[in-house]
């Protein structure tokens, strides 16, 4: 990605989702309250013009994405049940003694602003590129911070997650803790993947998970995008944000435990694609 510039995935991301609340069957899957949270980021942080969001809330506008959808088929509507799948996780850890969340490539999700509200003794943990965290805690500041809610900004390509939360006096590296890593690891080479779930697991404590999406590979190889793969990897490409990484899924429980990570039978593991990508969750090994 360019790295002096924020992130047109995140942006992209965020505006689907202010979308997708004025579609009902998918308003009802994302959770409560992240349309017009998401929608008061984007015009606080700068990061989009009130018009654009005004726009991006009108049930023309799902109309646009619907006819763009034959790209990838399903993915408009897949953000909605990525973001409900890694609330979910959230939701399910706090509620089984976690006590911090740490969202990896955060973009202008708004997980942590609006559950640091209703979890005070939780504490939520971001972490970004400065370019897209720069705008991200812009708006936050404009929204109101709060004492739980800690935005950290940073390049993993740069310095390791370990090193980053080492020095961060909020960060207990013993606690449960719930970390998401939505939308992330295809735009990283396989290298910086292993590297950060090895570095994920090393800085938690027991019985902590992490919620993440990949992309699976295909058959010849490439991150399998369907049917027009080799126009959106060249889009994606063209655009400085290009995919990097997908995995088979049958492929995944062996890389997780090279890692450091078990899937666990208890937890919810979804082999369901949506649109173009898998959701998956794994404890850390014992
Ligand atoms: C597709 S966006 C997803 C944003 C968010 N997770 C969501 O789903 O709404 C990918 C995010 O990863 C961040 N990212 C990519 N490479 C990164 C790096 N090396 N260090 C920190 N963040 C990075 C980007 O800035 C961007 O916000």
């Amino acid at each position: 990605m360019h790295k002096d510039k924020p992130s047109k995935t995140a942006r992209k991301v965020a505006l689907n989702i202010v979308t997708l609340g004025a579609k009902p069957e998918t308003a009802k899957v994302l959770p409560a309250g992240i349309v017009d949270s998401t929608a008061e980021l984007l015009v606080a942080s700068g990061a989009v013009g009130e018009t654009g969001v005004r726009w991006s809330r009108s049930p023309r506008m799902v109309s646009v994405y619907e006819a763009f959808d034959w790209m990838m088929p399903g993915q408009f509507e897949a953000f909605a049940y990525r973001k409900a799948f890694c609330e979910e996780q959230v939701r399910d850890g706090i509620a089984a003694g976690a006590t911090q969340v740490l969202v990896l490539g955060a973009g202008y999700d708004t997980l942590g602003w609006r559950l640091a509200a209703k979890f005070a003794d939780v504490h939520f943990f971001e972490i970004d590129h400065p370019a897209t965290a720069r705008l991200k805690a812009k708006g936050i500041e404009a929204m109101g911070s709060q004492r739980n809610l800690h935005l950290i900004s940073e390049d993993l390509g740069e310095r390791g997650l370990v090193d980053v939360l080492e020095v961060d006096e909020s960060w207990d590296r013993h606690a449960r803790t719930v970390i998401v890593a939505e939308g992330l690891v295809m735009y990283l080479p396989e290298a910086a993947v292993q590297d950060l779930f090895v570095q994920c697991a090393a800085i938690i404590g027991a019985e902590s998970r992490i919620a993440f999406s990949y992309i699976p590979t295909a058959e010849d190889g490439r991150p399998d995008a369907g049917r027009y793969t080799g126009l959106v990897l060249w889009i994606l490409k063209a655009g400085g944000e290009p995919w990097l990484w997908s995995i088979r899924p049958e492929e995944l429980g062996s890389f997780l435990q090279r890692c450091g990570w078990a899937s666990s039978p208890e937890l919810k593991v979804s082999m369901e694609k949506r649109g173009v990508e898998l959701y998956a969750v794994a404890i850390k090994s014992r």
